[in-house]
């Protein structure tokens, strides 16, 4: 069976950032599930398609082809043969994968994608339902989390950084509008799943956090090949 970590959390939680370094360090492949379903939202948005409107999602979804390569730089994402790896962390792609993440159709889609790359490569897999549901049998589930201060203080950084000019309250109010629809919808919300071990890296730098899962993994013998 390959290796399969597992990293659930809510958005901001540094899942992405974590999981891409734990996944160099340990030479295995990264797999970010979010941006399969911003691949969707993308599609959707671009075609113009009533989001709120499931049976015309649905209708849309045999059009979209989706598929991953991976190189020295990390994932690459393909919407029908495009490259939309960087299109995609638009945070209107966002907001609108958070609606569209609800309906089952869309989830279904993605369901066999996830699980078959898992079937094959060693990998680190972020999301919100990797280790409760797409992955029962990870040797090694997280559920990494921060307080909505702390992710919205990165979020805030991190955009100051780019040169863009953020507003504090308007941050914090789409994190916790995010949590709240990925923690409240009826099918594969957002949980920590009853084997995952919890992990709040408020306080912690990035380093820690890999070196805790690193530690983690070892003690469960997921490291030991
Ligand atoms: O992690 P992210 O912000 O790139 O994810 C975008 C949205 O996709 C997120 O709001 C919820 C959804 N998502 C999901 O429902 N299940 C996953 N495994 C990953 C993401």
């Amino acid at each position: 069976m390959a290796l399969n970590i597992a990293i659930d959390g809510p958005a901001g939680a540094g899942k992405s950032t974590i999981a891409k370094l734990l996944s160099k360090k340990l030479g295995i492949v990264y797999v970010d599930t979010g941006a399969m379903y911003r691949t969707i939202a993308l599609y959707l948005l671009e075609k113009k398609a009533d989001l709120e409107d499931e049976a015309s999602v649905e209708s849309m979804l045999g059009d979209i082809n989706i598929n991953i390569t991976h190189n020295e730089d990390g994932m690459h994402i393909f919407l029908n043969d495009r490259d939309v790896t960087a299109m995609i962390r638009d945070e209107a792609v966002g907001n609108a994968a958070s609606k569209t993440s609800a309906y089952a159709c869309v989830r279904q889609k993605l369901l066999s994608l996830q699980r078959d790359i898992a079937a094959e490569c060693d990998c680190v897999m972020d999301g919100r339902d990797i280790g409760s549901f797409i992955l029962p049998d990870a040797q090694v589930k997280i559920y990494l989390t921060a307080s909505v201060q702390a992710r919205t203080q990165r979020r805030y950084d991190e955009l100051k950084g780019k040169g863009e000019d953020p507003v504090w309250d308007e941050i914090m109010s789409g994190i916790s509008q995010r949590d709240e629809q990925d923690m409240n919808r009826k099918i594969s919300p957002l949980v920590q799943a009853e084997d995952a071990v919890y992990l709040d890296s408020s306080d912690m730098d990035i380093g820690q956090v890999v070196d805790r899962i690193i530690e983690i993994s070892t003690q469960k013998g997921a490291l030991t090949r």
